[in-house]
């Protein structure tokens, strides 16, 4: 599986936990789209590079961060194609793939632990969309971006 990951200033530190955790699994690729230092950036412009791999099918899935994961997730669902889920607990994150077939994860670098962002990353990675009555339920959401 490719994920592509971006965060901005607000949460360069999770996004190396993370991508250790993403180091867990076998055949899993990652692509980071930065930022890579403190100095501050637009977290819309991070959103908008990783959520273009993902509608473009260069990733499978994408994971956003910022300080809150608000914002970030917030112009992640702005682009057609995105299922952005804003997890700040393990439970949440397991129902946005199974229900929601959610793929991109959004987490604020100043909201959760690491140690609970790990569980989210390994409960969001594990867990696949149920489908049934939840694909109709997913394929009114995108019908969405057409009305
Ligand atoms: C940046 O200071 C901050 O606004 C951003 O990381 C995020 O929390 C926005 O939603």
């Amino acid at each position: 599986m490719k994920i592509t990951i971006g965060s901005d200033h607000g949460a360069v530190d999770l996004k190396e936990v993370v991508k250790k955790v993403l180091a867990e699994f076998d055949g899993v690729e990652v692509k980071d789209v930065g930022t890579f230092g403190t100095n501050a950036v637009d977290y819309p412009d991070i959103a908008e590079k990783v959520c273009a791999d993902v509608v473009s099918g260069a990733a499978d899935r994408g994971i956003v961060l910022c300080g809150t994961g608000i914002g970030i997730s917030i112009a992640a669902n702005k682009i057609h194609g995105i299922r952005c889920a804003l997890c700040h607990d393990e439970y949440s994150a397991q129902m946005s793939r199974e229900h929601n077939d959610s793929n991109v994860l959004a987490m604020g670098g100043r909201v959760i632990g690491f140690g609970v962002a790990s569980k989210i990353v390994r409960a969001w990675m594990t867990t696949d969309f149920a489908g049934g009555r939840h694909e109709r339920r997913v394929n009114k959401i995108m019908a969405l971006e057409n009305k």
